[in-house]
Parts: C-alpha cells; sequence; structure tokens
C-alpha cells in the first residue's frame, strides 16, 4: 500500500480536495499524516476532521532554512511516503530537500506557469491585464515554480475581476485539478521527459 505525506501552511482546502477524492474514490493508500509549518492554522482540523495524524514544524522554531529543511525532511522519511503533496505550503524547500524527495514532490501554484511564478500571483495576473489565468499542478524541481507540468486548467479574467474573484474562479480548479494527479502519482501512472510529463489513464474498473 502506498502511503501520502501533505504539507500545508494555512486554510487547507486543496488538502481537503485531496482527502475528500480519497475517501469517495477509495485509492486504497494511507494517508500518513499532515504537516503543518505554521501552528493553529484552518488545514490542521481539517486533517484532523478526516482522521489524519499531524504535526507542526515551525519555520520560527529553527535558526536556518537548512536547520529547518533537515527536520522536515527528517519528520517526512519517518512516515516513508511515496508521494508528498504540497497543498498551500508556502516556505520555498532548499536544493538538499528537493533532491532528498525527488520524483515524489508535487506542489499546486495558482497561475498558468511558466507564468506568474512566486507570490500574489492573482493581484499580478490583474496589473498585466492577462485575459486567461489559472492553475498549475507540477513536480518541485530546485528551479522554482518550474518542475514538469502535470496539470493545468485554465480560466477567464474577466473585465471586472477583483483579486477575490479571480482567486476564487482559479481555487475551484486547483480543488478539481489536483487530486487526480496525486492519485496518478500513487499509482504510478506519471512518465517524465526532461520538462514534459504524461499521465496514463487509470485502469478499467471492473465493477
Ligand atoms: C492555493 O491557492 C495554492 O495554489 C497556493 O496557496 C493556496 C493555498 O490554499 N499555493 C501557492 O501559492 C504555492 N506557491 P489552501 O490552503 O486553501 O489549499
Amino acid at each position: 500500500m502506498k502511503n501520502l505525506v501533505l504539507l500545508i501552511s494555512g486554510r487547507g482546502s486543496n488538502l481537503q480536495s485531496i482527502l475528500q477524492a480519497e475517501r469517495e474514490q477509495g485509492w486504497g493508500i494511507r494517508v500518513r499524516g499532515v504537516i503543518s509549518n505554521r501552528a493553529g492554522v484552518a488545514g490542521l482540523e481539517v486533517a484532523r476532521s478526516f482522521g489524519v495524524p499531524t504535526q507542526v514544524i515551525a519555520h520560527t522554531d529553527f535558526a536556518s532554512r537548512e536547520a529547518f529543511d533537515l527536520a522536515l525532511a527528517e519528520a517526512i522519511d519517518a512516515l516513508q511516503p511515496d508521494v508528498i503533496a504540497l497543498c498551500g505550503f508556502m516556505r520555498v524547500l532548499g536544493a538538499a530537500f528537493v533532491d532528498r524527495f525527488a520524483g515524489r514532490l508535487v506542489n499546486i501554484h495558482p497561475s498558468l506557469l511558466p507564468a506568474f511564478t512566486g507570490l500574489r500571483t492573482h493581484a499580478r495576473a490583474l496589473e498585466e491585464g492577462v485575459k486567461w489565468h489559472g492553475a498549475t499542478v507540477h513536480l518541485v524541481s530546485n528551479a522554482l515554480d518550474h518542475g514538469p507540468i502535470l496539470a493545468q486548467a485554465a480560466v477567464p479574467v474577466l473585465d471586472d475581476d477583483t483579486v477575490e474573484m479571480l482567486s476564487a474562479r482559479v481555487l475551484f480548479e486547483e480543488h478539481r485539478i489536483y487530486p487526480p494527479v496525486v492519485r496518478a502519482m500513487l499509482e504510478g501512472r506519471v512518465q517524465i521527459d526532461g520538462l514534459r510529463a504524461r499521465i496514463q489513464p487509470a485502469a478499467e474498473s471492473s465493477s
């Protein structure tokens, strides 16, 4: 049975979409734990409501990025994950961390990468006047927000959009595209060729 670990920093709505899909569809995996780098965030409650064990490893408790990354990596290793899904995890992970979990680390980013890497993606999309915006699920590599793209969804930017309206439209798509990719990774259906990724369809159910 494959093991899944999820990392959060806040609200946890993507976490919820994955846990909900796993529960409804019966992925046949173990959700080993949810780790947050912030105490008291709503996502920890989401995890508990699904009966998933939680841990807080606060980056503020560590003197350096490397020390935090190492503590986080050791906590993750102890859970023996096959896939680690970043669900609104808002810390940049160093090269040693990314290398340690290469091929197992997946992230969702609120833009159509490679446009709008980094923060404030919805505000920047409005400032730049783009007509389409969206979300990307990608493997984490050492180039920030630039690993192989596993799924994308585009939404129109409307004339009267605010950051709130646009982010809600994108978030709806995030919840739709992220769970099937996490499932495909757990089922070994993702093939990578450079920056290009291909996801094989799920096996036909016999029922
Ligand atoms: C989501 O929009 C996610 O795409 C974004 O943070 C939000 C977390 O919401 N992630 C990043 O910006 C990563 N750089 P959630 O906690 O409700 O899933």
